[in-house]
């Protein structure tokens, strides 16, 4: 783990579509910060391959594209945030993405004496955004993913980081991710007004190669990281 630098921020939300790249720069940059990332689709997805009461509710809505309600995703994080690692810290990735639920975190902060840093919404077009979603592999095991032609594995079809066969995740077929693109439009883009007015709100251009868009997001969160 990188030593944190001084002044480098530790409480991130990353807002943006599907395939924006939010899981591929929170996994490296919030190991860098030394926070943990939590990323609510992960979390779901490991309930849904564990066959948890969670799992099976969430699988409907995550098969059709569909957000899982505000209430199950606010009593997830609400778990997630009273576990020690959190203390120091977090990137969160795919929450919050409705209003009720950037409500919900204010409130959550609040009873922790805690405040957002940033908010860092990365902006990609949608045609590189269906084509990075249809290429995408991913680890069912670790939740690392790649792209058949931008980031592919060392060996074909095998995860780097822990050796398990990848597979294409069953939301990625171009209806579903169509359908992910409106829900998106519809409820989680009203997100980037409600942190811009409270100064929150950083825009980066998620496209250009994976290194690059991380090398903004270090100047975003500044300190020595
Ligand atoms: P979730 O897992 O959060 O999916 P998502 O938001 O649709 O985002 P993705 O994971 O698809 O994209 P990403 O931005 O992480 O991109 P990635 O880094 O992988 O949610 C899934 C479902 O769970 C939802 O539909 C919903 O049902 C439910 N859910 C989750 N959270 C919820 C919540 N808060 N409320 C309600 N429901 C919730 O990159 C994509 C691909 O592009 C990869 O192949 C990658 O290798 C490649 N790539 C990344 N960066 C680059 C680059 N710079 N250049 C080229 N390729 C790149
Ligand atoms: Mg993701
Ligand atoms: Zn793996």
């Amino acid at each position: 783990m990188a030593t944190e630098g001084a002044g480098a921020m530790s409480r991130l939300v990353f807002l943006g579509p599907p395939g924006a790249g939010k899981g591929t720069q929170a996994r490296e940059l919030s190991h860098e910060l030394g926070v943990p990332p939590i990323a609510t689709g992960d979390m779901l997805r490991e309930a849904v391959t564990a066959g948890t009461a969670l799992g099976r509710q969430a699988k409907t809505y995550m098969d059709g594209g569909m957000l899982v309600p505000d209430d199950v995703i606010v009593g997830l994080i609400a778990e997630r945030l009273s576990q020690p690692d959190a203390k120091r810290g977090f990137v969160f990735d795919g929450f919050p993405r409705t209003i009720p639920q950037a409500e919900a975190l204010d409130e959550l902060l609040q009873e922790r004496a805690q405040t957002l840093d940033r908010v860092i919404s990365f902006e990609v077009s949608e045609a590189e955004l269906l084509r990075r979603l249809t290429g995408r592999r991913s680890c069912p095991v670790c939740q690392s993913t790649y792209h058949v032609i931008s980031a592919p594995p060392r060996r074909e079809g095998i995860c780097d980081r822990c050796g398990s066969p990848l597979i294409q995740r069953d939301d990625d077929r171009e209806a579903t991710v169509r359908h992910r693109l409106n829900v998106y439009a519809e409820h989680t883009r009203p997100l980037l007004e409600y942190y811009r007015r409270r100064g929150l709100l950083t825009t980066v251009p998620g496209e250009g190669p994976i290194e690059a868009v991380r090398a903004v997001l270090r100047r975003v969160v500044g300190g020595a990281v």
